[in-house]
């Protein structure tokens, strides 16, 4: 999604703008711009592709004696990719720019009035007519333009902007898109998340919903969309810079699957009493008697973060004994879902920004259930819209596919339905005890795995031609072939599908034939007998199985044509393992294609459009 940076200060601000864009990469983008203000003069350079490319046209000649200035990173949302949809946009008069996140729903109805005023518009974006607007209301004061601007549009923004009669500031505002502010000395920033300027400062302030900021170089002032001022506290972030590079790996996405087993001890630590088989989630917000009233749990999420919750809906089914629904929140919000103050709804986001997750809390919280959030990025949105939070603890998730977050979140979902088991009285303390130990040994048993990537990387080579892929499952692991499918085809552009084993006969076994390899999972598990006969039906067809199975498994050669073992664990724990070597196949099968796997095509990190 797009990403925002501002700077006002003493330095280059060319420079620093598009360094920060380069730390904004991540979010996903087609095209770039900066926007700088000289001398009383604006310049602005943008193009289509990648920041790369974009090198020389955003640094040669251009904004290095500038103090000042905006900077864009777009996701095509309203007008093609180009150079003209690129942002930041003016004003007819070129007197100002803008830079928008978010999408502006009443465009057309005020682009039409615009025009009939007179302004020339220059692009195809809804963005554009914020510059329009800001500039037709502008009468000397530059912030009473900015809110009577924004008071006529609907929709989600998060807005910069300069203007040349003001070389003291930059302006900023926000409603749904996420916008912080670093303070520096001497010198300040505004940026979409806190990863594009965390080399430059730690010191942030979170701008919430309906605020504007002032952006000066020696300070900053905040007000509500009504001009009230508002007192901010300015917030430490622990976050280590280092974190957000790539310490040595090609790419983040690689990094990030190794960075697994020390996520892992990281969600778990400190959050357990092995001893006496207890769980601490200190940010939950639900008291013991709330946990007793729940009826039900609906879990909620988009793409991974929604696979997650499936498994989550096994584990708390099986441990806490309650009935579980998992939806789509792109679907949940829009069906008029059936919760009321006896629902619990759980929502799981890495990012905490995601769009259709955001809108479906609200509507949860609308009629009357309690929301707890699952949830990687701190002081996110979702981590504001929610009753209580269970810190899923990644670190910076840099590559667009997820792969730490996803592990953290089921490793998150278990410490919960342990917790939710023992209030509800369903597990006894030994149980959880004997879980708590079984937990502290996994990130041991993913090194075991990382440490088999040669093979991994064999079979990806063996396979990377494939035009299609099927993914079965069972049960527990039945949303771990849906997350090793959605990986290989974001990232590989091979087609995948997943299917729960035993629903393959009820159509897709149409389609095997020997151009179509099948991965199975097949570790230990109360249904491994089931998971073979299906193996079986795929070989009478002349399909390729390549089995994920448990070590010392030799059974499974007598069935599958491949196999990668996994380290024994319980069936509960077993999707944060099992998940690990297909994020290393789709990974290999992407990198040897020579495809860009942290910025896949189309994709992008932070979905906040709908
Ligand atoms: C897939 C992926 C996406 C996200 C989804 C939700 O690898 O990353 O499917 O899981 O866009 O994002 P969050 O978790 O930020 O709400």
């Amino acid at each position: 999604m797009c990403g925002i940076i501002g700077y006002i200060g003493d330095k280059p601000a060319n420079e620093i703008i598009f360094e920060g864009l380069l730390r904004l990469e991540y979010r996903g983008y087609d095209s770039a711009g900066i926007a700088v203000l000289d001398n009383g003069k604006i310049h602005v350079k943008k193009d289509l592709g990648k920041l790369s490319h974009l090198k020389e046209l955003l640094l040669t000649d251009f904004g290095s004696h500038s103090p000042q200035g905006i900077g864009h990173t777009r996701w095509a949302t309203h007008g093609r990719p180009s150079a003209f949809n690129a942002h930041p946009h003016g004003d007819s008069a070129g007197t100002l720019m803008v830079a928008h996140n978010g999408i502006i729903e009443n465009y057309m109805k005020l682009k039409n009035r615009l025009i009939q005023s007179g302004c020339v518009f220059s692009s195809q974006t809804d963005s554009e007519v914020l510059a329009h607007l800001i500039s037709i209301n502008y009468s000397g004061n530059l912030e009473e333009a900015v809110l009577k601007a924004l008071s006529e549009v609907e929709g989600a923004y998060a807005i910069a902007v300069i203007h040349k009669n003001h070389p003291d500031r930059l302006v900023c505002a926000r409603k749904e898109s996420p916008l912080i502010l670093g303070i520096g000395e001497g010198e300040n920033f505004i940026a979409s998340d806190a990863t594009a300027i965390l080399h430059h400062t730690r010191n942030v302030i979170f701008l919430e919903n309906l605020e504007l900021a002032t952006v000066k170089r020696d300070g900053v002032e905040i007000f509500d969309l009504s001009g009230n001022r508002v007192e901010k506290h300015i917030k430490q972030l622990d976050w280590n810079p280092v974190a957000a590079e790539k310490n040595g790996f090609p790419d983040f996405m690689l990094k990030e699957i190794y960075e697994q087993p020390q996520v892992i001890r990281n969600t778990i630590g400190g959050r357990t009493s092995e001893e006496e088989g207890k769980i601490y989630l200190t940010e939950l917000g639900l008291s013991g008697p709330d946990i007793f009233k729940f009826q039900r749990i609906v879990i909620i999420g988009c793409g991974t973060a929604y696979y997650a919750g499936c498994v989550g809906k096994y584990l708390i089914e099986s441990l806490v004994k309650m009935p579980v629904e998992c939806d789509l929140a792109s679907e949940f919000r829009y069906r008029n879902p059936l919760v009321d103050s006896h629902t619990l709804v759980i929502a799981i986001s890495q990012s905490g920004e995601t769009a259709d997750t955001l809108a479906a809390v609200k509507e949860a919280r609308k009629k009357g259930a309690k929301v707890l959030g699952v949830v990687n990025a701190k002081e996110s949105s979702l981590t504001r819209e929610v009753d209580g939070l269970v810190y899923i603890h990644a670190g910076p998730e840099i590559g667009v596919a997820s792969t730490k977050a996803y592990t953290a979140m089921l490793t998150s979902l278990t410490l919960l339905a342990l917790l939710l088991g023992k209030i509800r009285l369903t597990l006894t303390p030994e149980f959880v005890s004997e879980q708590i130990r079984a937990l502290k040994i996994l990130p041991q048993q993913i090194e075991t795995i990382l440490a088999n990537h040669e093979q991994i990387k064999e079979l990806a080579q063996t396979f990377m031609n494939s035009k299609n892929f099927l993914y079965l499952g069972r049960g527990f692991n039945f949303p771990t072939a849906m997350e090793g499918a959605l990986k290989l085809k974001e990232i590989s552009y091979i087609h995948a599908e997943a299917y729960a084993a035993g629903e393959m006969k009820h159509g897709p076994i149409a389609l095997i034939d020997k151009d179509m390899p099948v991965f199975v999972i097949a570790t230990n598990s109360s249904t491994y007998d089931k998971l073979i006969s299906n193996i079986q039906e795929v070989n009478a067809r002349s399909g390729t199985v390549i089995a994920l199975c448990s070590e010392g498994d030799n059974e499974i050669y007598n069935h599958a044509h491949h196999k990668i073992s996994v380290p024994n664990v319980s069936e509960i724990l077993s999707p944060i393992l099992n998940v690990v070597p297909l994020q290393l196949f789709a990974y290999y099968a992407a990198n040897m294609k020579g495809l860009n796997v942290d910025q896949p095509r189309n994709l992008a990190k932070s979905v906040t459009v709908e």
